[in-house]
């Protein structure tokens, strides 16, 4: 075998461990294997690739329990009673409530001198500065370790974010921490934000204004964490980041530059959960994310 096949084979056998601690079932059997990787893995292994079908895998990703990590449950519930809106009748009665007086600035406002991501959530609470705050449960501003050199950028919270005012907890978020493990992180090793911090209805993709009114949120939070590396997923998160970047499927696994800070964008967890033959590339992906961290 040449010296390229061992090292995928190394490889994907690295990815393996990493997977089996989280994922049910290893990974000749979890994922959707192309068929030169399975002459490489048959190689190896002795052993023809055994592959789910499409349904048990879309199972073995459904019935998958994020293990819980109750450094965060206490912080976040916190979060999640703090960010939520207050009753419009409410605010109608108290004009003169800190809260209603801080709708008056912008969200690049209270951003501007905020000196850490605690004031600026605290800063955030109860928002009404764009249309998303109707019908949102919960502000989901973001969460993790506060000094990560890794910065996940998402497009908005969907339903599972709303009800639990967390980032990435849904399907998507799984598997969004599948790859995360598979460079050997924790979830609470990284930070994972939104470009929208409220949850677009229906899952529709947040509006020109919307973005434009909580997007200096999250530049904010970059300049606090100051990551050492940027993935920005989906199209929202990279194209509202770096103005020139051509469509994903071209800038995916690529290297841009945000304020200095690199930024490779990644395919959309969700979007891998629909499109999963993207799953193996993207595993390529977060090994160049991986050296960058190095
Ligand atoms: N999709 C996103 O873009 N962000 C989340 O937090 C969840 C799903």
């Amino acid at each position: 075998m040449n010296t390229n096949k061992q090292k995928v084979a190394r490889y994907l056998n690295q990815l393996a461990d990493g997977l089996e601690q989280s994922y049910i079932g290893n990974l000749n059997y979890t994922l959707p294997i192309s068929k030169e990787m399975q002459i490489v893995l048959k190689q190896v292994t002795g052993q023809p690739v055994k592959q789910k079908t499409e349904d048990q895998r879309s199972e073995a990703l459904t019935n998958w329990q994020q293990p819980d990590s109750t450094q965060f449950v206490a912080k976040q519930q916190e979060g999640t009673q703090q960010n939520k809106a207050p009753e419009p009748a409410q605010q109608e009665s108290k004009t003169d409530s800190p809260i209603i007086l801080s709708q008056q600035q912008s969200c690049e406002e209270i951003a501007k001198d905020a000196p850490n991501l605690s004031t600026l959530n605290v800063r955030l609470r109860g928002c009404m500065r764009c249309p998303l705050a109707n019908e949102r449960q919960t502000i989901v501003f973001g969460m993790g370790n506060e000094k990560a050199d890794l910065l996940f950028i998402g497009e908005g919270p969907g339903a599972d974010e709303d009800q639990q005012g967390k980032p990435f907890v849904g399907k998507a978020g799984k598997l969004l921490t599948q790859l995360i493990r598979s460079i050997g992180l924790a979830r609470q090793a990284i930070y994972l934000g939104n470009v929208v911090k409220c949850r677009p209805p229906g899952n529709r993709d947040p509006h020109i204004e919307e973005i434009e009114s909580c997007i200096p949120i999250l530049k904010k939070q970059i300049e606090l964490i100051q990551p050492k590396l940027i993935v920005t997923l989906g199209n929202i998160a990279t194209k509202n980041l770096i103005a020139d970047a051509p469509g994903i499927t071209k800038a995916a696994g690529n290297i841009y530059q945000f304020n200095n800070i690199p930024v490779i964008p990644l395919f959309h967890p969700a979007f891998l959960l629909r499109q999963q033959s993207y799953l193996e590339q993207s595993w390529v992906y977060m090994q160049i994310i991986r050296k960058h961290l190095i």
